[in-house]
């Protein structure tokens, strides 16, 4: 049997029932897609129930503030994803009256949705021929094929999107052949897999030549920045504090947070900060004495590593533009602020 043929057939018997998979419904694909971008199926599962709950169609969407959907995306990570969606909402609801484009030359041109996800929608929902290679698809490829190169380079990308596209051709079923690939990656060929199990192991080039846990490989290593975040949690007599939105495009970009001392060094003693102390003085506040505690935490993501330190202080005067303590809920903060909300140390 044909390699595209046998992974359709794996793919029938085999998929997991996702609730995306429940309809062909542009929007409900959309959504998932985009989650699953940066996330693993697991955790989507979630988010994704919790989002078609709240925005259950796109005009729904489109009129809702970014705000309430960003806190619905609190703790998935890569915010600008949510912040692309409710565009691009807003977008279809006014330049198509509503009706979610179909073609992938459509599809590709807004914000967020990028060759993956032009393909995947496009494929799923409209039975366009465009192969989706994310990373599931591309350990496959390339150990099946025993494609010896790096996969961070363009001439290799383009090498496996070809021969996606030679296979997907070859079916009547490209939603399902590409869903197919992604469910194989992510489920039989991973990045430790047990090719006993795997029906491809006599085809695989890889297995063959046994650098199947060698491959895909990337050239460059990916940069690790250091960051040093210090918040200022400032608490006044009436259970009041000062937070802000985080408006530069950076990591986290439309979320809040405490007043943040960003550092280039590891902070010892924060009254020995020029910056802290020029902020104390703008906002005109008095700090108790005796009052101070600080809490520490390594937060990782996938370019920067933060170490980020609270310092709560309380204060003998009232903060005129503080928020309750007691309501940060009601506003969406970045996973490791969040955390040290939860934490109730103040
Ligand atoms: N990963 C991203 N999209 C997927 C899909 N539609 N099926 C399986 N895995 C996926």
């Amino acid at each position: 049997m044909s390699l595209e043929n046998q992974l359709l057939k794996w793919y029938l018997i085999n998929k997991r029932d996702l609730p995306w998979r429940k309809n062909k419904d542009p929007y409900s694909v959309w959504i998932s897609e985009i989650i699953l971008q940066q996330t693993r199926v697991s955790k989507g599962i979630q988010y994704y129930k919790k989002f078609m709950e709240r925005f259950p169609n796109i005009e729904k969407l489109s009129t809702s503030k970014e705000s309430h959907v960003l806190k619905v995306w609190q703790g998935l990570g890569y915010y600008n994803r949510a912040i692309n969606l409710h565009k691009t909402s807003k977008e279809i609801i006014n330049n198509f009256d509503g009706k979610f484009p179909s073609t992938y030359r459509e599809l590709i041109k807004f914000k967020g949705i990028g060759d993956y996800t032009a393909s995947a929608i496009s494929s799923i929902c409209f039975d366009e021929f465009n192969p989706v290679v994310d990373g599931n698809v591309m350990r496959f490829l390339t150990r099946y094929n025993g494609i010896n190169e790096p996969i961070d380079s363009k001439k290799t990308q383009n090498k496996v999107k070809e021969i996606g596209k030679r296979l997907i051709v070859k079916t009547n079923s490209p939603g399902d052949f590409n869903q197919a690939m992604m469910e194989f990656g992510a489920l039989i060929c991973t990045p430790f897999p047990d090719c006993d199990l795997c029906i491809l192991s006599s085809k695989c080039v890889a297995h063959k030549k046994n650098i199947v846990e060698k491959l895909p490989f990337k050239l460059k290593k990916k940069k690790v920045k250091e960051r040093f975040l210090n918040y200022i949690v400032l608490i006044d007599p009436k259970n009041k504090t000062l937070i802000e939105k985080r408006i530069k495009k950076d990591i986290w970009f439309k979320l809040n947070q405490f007043p943040l001392i960003e550092t280039n060094y590891k902070v010892d003693n924060i009254n020995k900060v020029s910056s802290f102390n020029k902020f104390i003085e703008s906002q005109k506040i008095l700090i108790k004495t005796n009052t101070f505690s600080k809490y520490n935490i390594k937060h990782v993501l996938s370019h920067q590593v933060l170490y980020i330190s609270f310092y709560i202080f309380k204060t003998e005067n009232d903060i005129p533009l503080g928020v309750d303590l007691f309501g940060l809920s009601n506003y969406s903060f970045p996973v490791p602020i969040n955390n040290f909300i939860n934490k109730k140390l103040f």
